[in-house]
């Protein structure tokens, strides 16, 4: 049969000049083999890359700000102190590349922080900001840059100068023990805890020096406005709630409260009742609640245990750690989609949007003539 002899024949020579090549040619075995290596690699590091810039952002230099007084100028009416005038106060406490949350390549950087922390220059209220160091101060500075002089008191600090660092051997201690409950970043890093307990050191004494003599204060996380940011909104006012209770301190809550739970199993299972994103009070009752915070982290500490803010809080107001001088707390629940928040965002940052809108409600059509003024200018 001579067709399908020459057929096989023609089959052989072809598989034998392919194993020719894989032997000695251009793509020979040994070649292959490296370049799918080398492609792995490359693909692994490209992989590495795209993250470390995108999901981490671990980048040298600063985010760009955003110098929106070039075509826009801030309305007279937004700088007037409100009789309710809230003075906001912040920190940025760099604690570099730090691991939070369980899945990978779920860190934060201070780039992070820094870019989320631009949205402070489209806040109209007066500002205390609390700094480690001069890069961070001028970072800060230009992006209040916008804003009148006298609305940003910026405070240089040192960690180891707020009373809260002060624990942090014990809580180091604490959080070496094996058994002790491991939860990123609450439980790992001592000063991530003593960073977030400082919150209440930076407000209390913000709340004595009273630089702008308001009758509210609010504490404001540098990332809670983190989802405006690189977005084109417009200026905005934080002011207490509609009808909010003078004599309440104001949290968003981001999941419910059992008080029969005790402080032992809320600080070891990082159960949160109220966000620490914002804490809202007169300068009366703020002065008790941090004085209170404190005494409690203090006595949480003497029984080795040891969280962050959002535990601590929790436990303060069980049955068996409540004191009945406490200042009671009004909690803020967005609902899904609520004032353009969804997921984590609506549970934990809902009393900072709740007080941006009650600005927006005060000054009809301000939303709209804003982003108008904002557009056209452009
Ligand atoms: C704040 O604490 C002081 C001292 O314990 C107390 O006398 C005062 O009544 C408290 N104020 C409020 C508003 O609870």
């Amino acid at each position: 049969m001579p067709f399908s002899n020459s057929g096989i024949s023609k089959l052989r020579r072809q598989w034998i000049t392919f194993e020719m090549s894989l032997r000695y040619g251009r793509w020979s075995v040994k070649k292959t083999l490296l370049g799918l290596t080398l492609m792995t690699v490359f693909g692994f590091l490209l992989f590495c890359i795209y993250h470390l810039t995108y999901s981490v952002e671990l980048l040298p230099w600063n985010p760009s700000v955003d110098n929106w007084c070039e075509y826009e100028k801030v309305p007279e009416y937004m700088l007037l102190p409100a009789p309710d005038e809230i003075t906001v106060v912040t920190m940025f406490l760099d604690l570099g590349v730090f691991k939070k949350g369980e899945e990978y390549f779920s860190y934060h950087s201070p780039y992070k922080y820094k870019r989320w922390m631009r949205t402070f220059g489209k806040m109209v209220n007066r500002v205390v900001a609390y700094m480690e160091n001069d890069e961070h101060i001028e970072y800060f500075r230009k992006i209040r840059s916008c804003l009148p002089e006298s609305h940003t008191k910026i405070i240089k600090i040192h960690r180891q100068e707020l009373p809260s660092f002060n624990h942090l051997a014990q809580i180091q201690h604490i959080y070496s023990q094996p058994s002790y409950p491991k939860h990123y970043p609450n439980t790992i890093y001592p000063e991530y805890s003593c960073a977030m307990h400082a919150k209440y050191d930076v407000l209390q004494r913000s709340c004595v020096m009273d630089f702008f003599k308001t009758p509210y204060f609010a504490w404001v996380d540098v990332g809670l406005f983190r989802k405006l940011d690189d977005t084109d909104y417009p200026l905005f006012k934080l002011v207490p709630p509609d009808k909010f209770n003078p004599e309440r301190i104001g949290f968003s809550q981001a999941w419910p409260q059992d008080p029969a739970i005790p402080p032992e199993y809320i600080l070891k299972k990082k159960l949160v009742w109220v966000s620490g994103s914002m804490v809202l009070a007169t300068k009366e009752y703020m002065l008790n609640f941090t004085r209170d915070y404190k005494m409690a982290v203090k006595e949480l500490l003497d029984q080795g245990l040891s969280n962050t803010d959002q535990e601590v809080i929790n436990a303060m107001y069980s049955a068996k750690m409540r004191k009945p001088n406490y200042i009671k707390i009004k909690t803020y629940m967005c609902h899904q989609g609520q004032l353009g928040l969804y997921g984590a965002e609506s549970r934990y940052f809902c009393l900072g949007y709740v007080c941006k809108y009650a600005w927006e409600k005060r000054v009809p059509h301000v939303k709209d003539k804003l982003s108008v003024n904002a557009h056209s200018n452009r």
